[in-house]
């Protein structure tokens, strides 16, 4: 079975990386999706240095592929033959949004969504509130992995408040 993990990525988490690793159990090939999301951010992170963060975090996972892409998931699900997509849920408010999406998302095509409950070590973090801790100087061990924390930081703590 092919999965697509799509996601924001902006930076990775340690929850975004726990996701990773346990989807890849799940499915012969994984295939994390790189949103390119012009909407969401005045992009921090690159769509060249977000692959390149999720590749440093996937080296050693021979069943994983990090890829990106524009345009809805579906058309990138449909274009890539994937069996199902996959997403992590937080709490409830992840999943009001991931509801509306996945039904969304199966109405269009008949892909279904399957959700993997985040572990509460991890439930707490976001992209957002990475940025905002490093952009105010701190460093970020435990929040995110530390094979990307030092290039993480670097970049983040130079950005103006
Ligand atoms: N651990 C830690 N943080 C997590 C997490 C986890 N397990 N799961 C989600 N998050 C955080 C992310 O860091 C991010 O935080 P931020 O908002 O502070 O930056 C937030 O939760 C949402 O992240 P993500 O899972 O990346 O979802 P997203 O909504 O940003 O992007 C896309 C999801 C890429 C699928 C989507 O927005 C997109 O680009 N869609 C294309 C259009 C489309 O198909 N729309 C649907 C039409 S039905």
């Amino acid at each position: 079975m092919k999965a697509l993990f799509p996601g924001t990525f902006n930076p990775p988490t340690l929850g975004h990386l726990e996701i990773i690793q346990r989807a890849a159990r799940l499915c012969d090939h994984l295939v994390v999706a790189i949103g390119e999301s012009p909407h969401k951010y005045a992009a921090t992170f690159s769509v060249e240095e977000r692959m390149s963060l999720l590749r440093a975090l996937t080296k050693d996972m021979d069943n994983v592929e990090i890829i990106s892409f524009s345009g809805l998931v579906i058309d990138c699900a449909k274009d890539l033959k994937v069996d199902f997509l996959l997403r992590g849920l937080r709490n409830g408010s992840d999943f009001d949004y991931e509801y509306q999406m996945a039904a969304a998302n199966r109405q269009m095509t008949g892909i279904e969504t399957v959700f993997l409950a985040a572990s509460p070590l991890y439930s707490h973090l976001s992209s957002t509130l990475i940025r905002e801790i490093a952009v105010n100087g701190h460093r970020l061990h435990g929040f995110i992995p530390d094979a990307i924390e030092a290039e993480v930081f670097a970049k983040l703590s130079t950005i103006t408040k």
